[in-house]
């Protein structure tokens, strides 16, 4: 397991992967991945494993072949650590050893961390890395080569971001939200046209006390920010020199709030109080007979951040707490929450069929799971809302992660015609395969082997 956590260094540029099985014809683009990958600078090391630095992955498809390139996002953190041999900016859970009045020079400055390990995207035509602080990094796509800060043409500020931006396919606008910390704190939600790189600020939400929210959700008329009861200290975080993760403070009698957002007035449509409960990641939202519909892996606390620690992951400590897929059903008109356990089975990184079911009715999720409690990412799992049941794939000392869901054509295929990418760590072989399922059955119709083991990344994204 500590395979999953340990620094790979080589980078490789467009090799043909041997494939065992068949890759469909049909399968016609690029996945590109992002994730730590190296976790160790000169004698210090990273923390958390959210902190590593941060490497890409390309697998593209072409007439049943798989060319892979993997590369160092090479932006300032990266190349400034490399200088020094020392961690230089902070991260999630990981400080350097800053005076106080160079960590204030640095924030106010707005020199944080660019090391964006969490996510890809597409803004315009530029190809972007993201991590939860607002600088994006610009790569090339072909190369993976790092070609600097990505400028947004406006002069949003903000201190904390998503790495989860919703796309609206009928509008063809993407949404986000950026939290701007100050006396009265804001999130402030903003739509990008297409073909622009300007944010618009749709709406501004004044918060006496801005919650950690890592992604949030989006139905055709509204977003919904999912405010859990975690909420961030950020003088303390600035005068105390303690990571982020350290000043992240669990208030649960203040409930979870969803706050729905009309996208075209910005106008505030309602505030909806839930039980506590604290999630990463919305798997999709919908409005139907009245009800905001919110699809979403729910925790009962927060303790999960502080269980990804790579000391206690390196030792498999895999006891992590369980997440239940939680529907809320907001009703627009009483104002009042209904929640329903959808499952009680340990599934994360959720995907769907996004470009067909987001915003929309569906019927299938897609995620990672553990094969009898016993290691946190060692089956895939295929979810049906509607019967409730479960495909799962697993096999022993295998360790899949997040599976990508790609549609087949024609767009009059089934929700689930396609199949799911993931990249799976053998630590029996200590080798990486890059699986190909039959996203349908389930089962397996290709891989292909990577000449080393890669760490366990964490989200990625399939470009036709
Ligand atoms: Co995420």
């Amino acid at each position: 397991m500590e395979l999953g956590f340990t620094s790979l260094e080589q980078e490789c540029e467009n090799i043909l992967l041997p494939v065992a099985g068949t890759v469909p014809k049909w399968l016609s683009g690029t996945l590109i991945r992002n994730g730590a990958a190296k976790f160790e600078i000169g004698k210090e090391s990273y923390n958390h494993w959210f902190d590593g630095l941060a490497m890409l992955h390309k697998f593209t498809f072409r007439n049943g072949q798989i060319l892979y390139t993997n590369k160092f996002l090479k932006g300032h953190t990266f190349r400034k650590s490399m200088k020094k041999g020392e961690i230089v900016y902070p991260e999630f859970a990981t400080n350097p050893k800053y005076s106080l009045p160079s960590r204030v020079f640095l924030y106010a400055t707005g020199h944080y961390t660019d090391n964006a390990s969490v996510n890809v995207s597409k803004v315009g035509d530029s190809f972007i890395t993201m991590t939860e602080t607002p600088h994006r990094v610009e790569f090339d796509p072909e190369s993976l080569n790092t070609l600097g800060r990505f400028h947004y043409m406006d002069r949003v500020t903000g201190h904390l971001t998503t790495v989860h931006p919703q796309f609206d396919y009928e509008k063809e606008q993407i949404f986000n939200y950026i939290t701007r910390f100050s006396h009265t704190s804001t999130y402030n939600i903003y739509r990008i046209r297409k073909g622009s790189a300007r944010r618009e600020i749709i709406s501004t939400i004044p918060v006496k006390r801005a919650a950690y929210m890592h992604s949030f959700g989006m139905t055709e008329n509204y977003v919904i920010l999912t405010e859990f009861p975690l909420f961030i200290n950020p003088l303390r975080f600035l005068l105390t020199g303690s990571p982020f993760i350290d000043n992240l403070f669990w208030k649960p009698e203040h409930g979870t709030t969803f706050l729905v957002i009309d996208k075209n007035s910005g106008k505030m449509i309602g505030k909806f109080k839930s039980d506590p409960f604290f999630a990463f990641h919305h798997i999709n939202c919908y409005e139907e007979t009245g009800n905001v519909i919110v699809d979403i892996v729910s925790y009962e606390d927060p303790s999960i951040i502080k269980y990804l620690y790579l000391d206690k992951l390196r030792q498999g400590n895999f006891l992590i707490p369980t997440p239940q897929i939680r529907r809320y059903y907001l009703d627009l008109s009483n104002n009042k929450v209904l929640k329903k356990i959808l499952s009680e089975d340990f599934v994360e990184f959720p995907r769907i069929n996004y470009q067909r079911c987001n915003t929309k009715n569906y019927n299938f999720v897609y995620g990672i799971s553990d094969h009898e409690s016993n290691g946190f990412t060692n089956k895939l799992v295929k979810f049906c809302i509607k019967s409730k049941s479960f495909k799962c794939w697993h096999k022993e000392n295998n360790f899949p992660g997040e599976p990508v869901f790609v549609a087949a054509p024609p767009v009059t295929a089934e929700e689930d015609e396609g199949v799911i990418l993931s990249l799976v760590l053998d630590t029996e072989k200590h080798k990486t395969y890059l699986l190909i399922l039959d996203a349908t059955s389930f089962l397996e119709i290709a891989r292909a082997n990577l000449p080393f083991a890669v760490p366990f990344g964490s989200h990625g994204q399939y470009f036709e």
